[in-house]
């Protein structure tokens, strides 16, 4: 009986998936131009000279606090851009659906880059995650953080130098989720080949750009035969193409393990959305945490780059926060604008700071309040 009725949900939910999977990727289709895979060249063409204006979302919690650290950091050394804030709180639309404030979509599409702190997302109700519709708003493909042991700040390990990169857009967070009969609900991993080779493509080229060695592809294609598999099939089509850059392909679980053990292992590692969202937190955890990590979305039309942390609800306000995630997400941003020099010295002002460890906030054992450790650099500068 138990056996007929699972059956009947399994034909059932077959049919319903398919059904979905097939609309989904008509509608990915007619969104995505398949063709672009490097957004930088389109993103330099509209600063040709003088100042850039780039697109600012300060968001919520502690995010206007690092952000207004960012912006005076950016003041002190002279960095030749605008800011352009805007607010992404979620407006009604005429459909009556919340959504991005058409003036946020409007800058970012403008400016082609942005920087943005966390945003606040109700668990379970409300709104979906609004860093989810950025993502898919501006179509931001790949995620990528490089993850480096920072000099003068202690960890386990001391040698760490990894960047993960991670497809974005669809995988176990596409958000098609329904309820097939009570008490059962379904999630659908969506993986088209278009994504995925564009994302491999992607990391090969942030290896070869950034004389990276190896790139490893993270899978469970031995469980997920048909999403996982054509992910991998993508990434080793890809790597024939680089014969300079070593390839490997390693199981999530093997990464997991090895990467606690001796991140020096890896380099740069390629993965679908959900293992990219975990190992991507765990390497995080290897150099100092989130308050330490940068990031960047690179898009087809643009790249937003931005902090990892939440909005830490518990310290928001009191000057406590750690802008070092959301300032070397800023420097991230330079270098994509190829303002190098800036990025450098804002790059050396924290590092020198955070090597001293007399400036350091309580995330990293310090007792220095944001605005102290925000002055020092400027000070650096
Ligand atoms: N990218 C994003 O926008 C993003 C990412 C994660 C969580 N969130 C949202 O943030 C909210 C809170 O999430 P959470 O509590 O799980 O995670 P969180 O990252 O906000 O906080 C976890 C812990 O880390 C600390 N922390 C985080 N960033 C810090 C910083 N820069 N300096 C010093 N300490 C810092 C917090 O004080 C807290 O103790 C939720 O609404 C969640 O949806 C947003």
């Amino acid at each position: 009986m138990a056996a007929r009725f699972i059956n009947k949900i399994v034909r059932k939910t077959g049919v319903i998936g398919q059904m979905l999977c097939i609309l989904h990727k008509y509608l990915y289709r007619n969104n995505i131009s398949p063709a672009l895979v490097n957004t930088t060249p389109a993103a330099h063409r509209a600063y040709s000279s003088g100042v850039r204006k780039v697109t600012l979302i300060p968001g919520d919690g502690i995010g206007p606090e690092i952000s207004a650290a960012v912006q005076k950091i950016f003041t002190a050394a002279n960095v030749p851009i605008e800011w352009e804030t805007v607010d992404v709180t979620p407006v009604r639309g005429p459909d009556g659906k919340f959504g991005i404030p058409q003036a946020a979509i409007d800058s970012v599409n403008t400016n082609k880059i942005g920087l943005k702190g966390p945003l606040m997302t109700p668990v379970g109700k409300g709104h979906r995650s609004l860093n989810l519709a950025l993502r898919k708003e501006f179509n931001l493909y790949a995620n990528v953080r490089p993850c480096r042991s920072l000099e003068g700040y202690k960890t386990l390990y001391d040698d760490v130098d990894v960047v993960t990169i991670r497809e974005n857009t669809e995988g176990e967070y596409s958000g098609i989720e329904h309820e097939i009969v009570d008490g059962v609900v379904q999630s659908i991993k969506l993986i088209t080949e278009e994504a995925s080779m564009r994302v491999a493509e992607y990391a090969f080229q942030y290896a070869k750009n950034n004389n990276r060695k190896k790139v490893t592809v993270v899978h469970k294609a031995n469980i997920m035969r048909m999403s996982d598999g054509l992910f991998l099939r993508c990434a080793r089509d890809t790597a024939q193409k680089y014969p300079e850059i070593q390839f490997e392909e390693r199981y999530l679980d093997t990464v997991c393990l090895n990467m606690v053990q001796n991140p020096g292992k890896y380099d740069v590692l390629v993965m679908p959305n959900l293992y990219g969202d975990i190992l991507s937190d765990m390497c995080a955890g290897l150099v100092g945490g989130l308050g330490l990590t940068p990031s960047g979305n690179m898009g087809l039309n643009g790249a937003l780059f931005e902090s990892v942390h939440g909005t830490a609800p518990d310290i928001a306000g009191k000057d406590l926060a750690n802008p070092t995630a959301l300032l070397l997400s800023a420097v991230m941003m330079l270098r994509h604008m190829e303002l190098n020099e800036h990025a450098n010295n804002i790059e050396r002002a924290a590092f020198e700071t955070i090597k001293e460890g007399k400036y350091l906030t309580g995330d990293l054992g310090g007792r220095a309040k944001c605005s102290e450790f925000t002055n020092e650099i400027c000070a650096k500068l």
